[in-house]
């Protein structure tokens, strides 16, 4: 990654996210202009996720250039991602990053600390600064279905799987991808697709919401640039503040809302004709 800081003191350990450490760790960053893209870059394995992925996608976003506006996630390979190395359900787990086994016996403290670096990995695609499209083909499982869903927007091939296995193998899905979830599809819809564990398809998650768009797979490097430009062709802050207002419209009343637009409303004055906030 040309533009990473020195390697940090993060979590107490060191991360390191350079090209070098992320190609190891299977992932892939750069960017063109105000577009970043993020791939995961372990097709022979599905793309399948460790807590390094997570861990480098966190330091990813934190060290994301200011120009970059739009962020995309996809994967290299027939599978967007295979979810979680399954080797971290065997004893020996993932090679220096343990296994279920060890997490299990780590106390509540670290165990909490250990998951919120690795929820970083996926928080940060929210930003308002930014806006996220995943590029989904093929397998999104388990992590690689949340990952898809940390995005503001998911851009899919025609042959896109998507799949909460976590309940089927005795976990929940804890990689902040249950509240997008429920906000995309409702309650009732989550509930169905967790809780069974089932495969959604191309025209279902459309049908539902979860995918803004379907194309061919061959198309679907072009229609994420074209959408990217489509949202490049707006005002940068005004996109932002524009972001917030979205963001915050559930959780607000519509008299908390329209006091919100008004605010966010008079720093765009500001900003556009008086000269700065
Ligand atoms: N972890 C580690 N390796 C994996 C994973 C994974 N999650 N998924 C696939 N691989 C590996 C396979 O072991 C295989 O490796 P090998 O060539 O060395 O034998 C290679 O990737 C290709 O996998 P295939 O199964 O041959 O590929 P195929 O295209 O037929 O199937 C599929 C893809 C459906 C994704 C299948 O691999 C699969 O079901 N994977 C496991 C999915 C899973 O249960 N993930 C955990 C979800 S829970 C969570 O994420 C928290």
């Amino acid at each position: 990654m040309s533009e990473a800081k020195a390697p940090q003191q993060r979590g107490g350990y060191t991360e390191d996210v350079s090209a070098e450490r992320l190609a190891e760790i299977g992932l892939r960053f750069e960017v063109d202009g105000e577009i970043a893209t993020i791939t995961l870059d372990r097709p022979d394995k599905r793309n399948a996720q460790t807590f390094a992925t997570w861990s480098a996608l966190a330091r990813i976003g934190d060290n994301l250039p200011e120009r970059v506006r739009v962020v995309v996630v996809n994967g290299e390979g027939p599978s967007f991602s295979a979810g979680i190395d399954l080797r971290m359900f065997t004893p020996e787990g993932v090679p220096g990053q343990g296994s279920f086994s060890s997490a299990a016996r780590l106390d509540s403290a670290s165990f909490e600390e250990l998951l919120e670096q690795a929820q970083q990995g996926f928080l940060w695609l929210r930003r308002p600064e930014i806006v996220s499209i995943a590029a989904v083909r093929g397998h999104a499982i388990g992590a690689g279905f949340q990952l898809a869903l940390a995005c503001d927007l998911r851009i899919v091939a025609d042959d896109v799987k998507f799949c909460m296995k976590e309940p089927a193998l005795g976990l929940v899905p804890d990689l902040t991808g249950t509240k997008p979830l429920v906000d995309l599809v409702g309650l009732a819809k989550a509930i169905d697709i967790c809780l069974t564990a089932r495969v959604v398809e191309a025209d279902e998650a459309f049908r539902i919401g979860l995918a803004e768009r379907v194309v061919a797979g061959g198309d679907l490097a072009k229609a994420v640039q074209e959408k990217a430009a489509q949202l490049l062709s707006t005002n940068r802050d005004a996109a932002a503040a524009t972001k917030r207002l979205l963001q915050g419209a559930q959780g607000r009343t519509l008299e908390e809302q329209r006091a919100a637009e008004g605010a966010e409303q008079a720093e765009r004055l500001r900003a556009l004709f008086a000269g700065g906030s």
